[in-house]
């Protein structure tokens, strides 16, 4: 059956959509609508001409000032790869992945250059570090687009920043070189969910910020939400502080994850890396 322009976003908030715009649905914005993180991968290989062709497509995503500060770190040694997963049991599962990257964030190419130049390097500051990040996540995500037009899944793992000395030390990272995420790429088992997002209500504002609906738009989106993919009480977070709740959903499953302190060394570790935030 064919999709109609309003059926994809549907899907997406779990809410009627109505589109009467005279445009078709490209494939493009098909890809896009059914995104879905992929964290279960058949055993078939990713060839090196799909990888290849892949990074092809994120790096011609745009960069800040075309300073390109992007570099990816393919774990081609499986042993690496079994480190890498058996050091931290949440992410255990990256080692079946066919493909697995870490992508980086790199303002050391512009340093050398500007040393091999003999100019100063003036802009030691936070916007170098976030330029940089800011770049990763634009090419990032063109490579899990183009990857996912052709059938691929992909899944980011922002967990293996959760011992940042350890997985820097097993990349040799330098100075002024920073992961940003590993990325899992596989051919999936089976299509994954659809994860429901918050409408636009919320996210998008007319000429002001106006978060004055929040909690109401919220609340409606939690219900949709749980109705289309409920939580299981096994599924609920720190259940042992905040006991189990037969109302869980998003925005207490979010606010539980928030209740803990993650990776609060990253800052420290950036400034190790050289990077003056000020
Ligand atoms: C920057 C970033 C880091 C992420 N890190 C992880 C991760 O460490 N582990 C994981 O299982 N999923 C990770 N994800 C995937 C998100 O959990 C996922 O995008 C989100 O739940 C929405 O689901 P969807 O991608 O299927 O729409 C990450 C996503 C992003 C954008």
């Amino acid at each position: 059956m064919t999709q109609s322009l309003s059926d994809l976003p549907h899907q997406r908030f779990g809410q009627k959509f109505d589109v009467t715009a005279d445009f078709k649905l490209s494939d493009t914005l098909s890809t896009l609508l059914l995104h879905r993180s992929c964290r279960h991968y058949r055993h078939k290989t990713v060839s090196d001409d799909v990888v290849r062709t892949l990074l092809a497509a994120a790096f011609s995503a745009p960069s800040k000032s075309d300073l390109q500060q992007v570099s990816v770190i393919r774990i081609t040694d499986q042993a690496k790869l079994n480190r890498l997963a058996r050091h931290n049991h949440e992410v255990g599962w990256i080692a079946d992945a066919p493909e697995f990257m870490v992508w980086c964030g790199d303002n050391r190419r512009i340093r050398t250059l500007s040393k091999w130049k003999q100019h100063d390097f003036a802009n030691d500051h936070l916007d170098a570090f976030m330029n940089a990040a800011v770049d990763v996540g634009i090419a990032l995500q063109s490579f899990i687009s183009a990857a996912e037009s052709i059938g691929l899944g992909c899944c980011r793992v922002s967990q293996i920043r959760d011992d940042i000395e350890f997985l820097s030390k097993e990349l040799a990272l330098p100075n002024w070189v920073f992961p940003v995420a590993g990325l899992c790429v596989g051919w999936p088992v089976k299509p994954e969910k659809i994860s429901i997002r918050l409408p636009l209500e919320i996210t998008v504002h007319d000429n002001i910020y106006n978060d004055s609906r929040l909690i109401d738009e919220t609340t409606e989106y939690d219900i949709r939400r749980e109705q289309a993919d409920p939580t299981e009480p096994a599924q609920q977070r720190l259940r042992n502080k905040y006991g189990v709740t037969e109302r869980y959903g998003w925005p207490e499953d979010k606010t539980r994850q928030y209740a803990e302190p993650m990776r609060t060394d990253f800052g420290a570790y950036i400034r190790k890396q050289g990077f003056d935030l000020a």
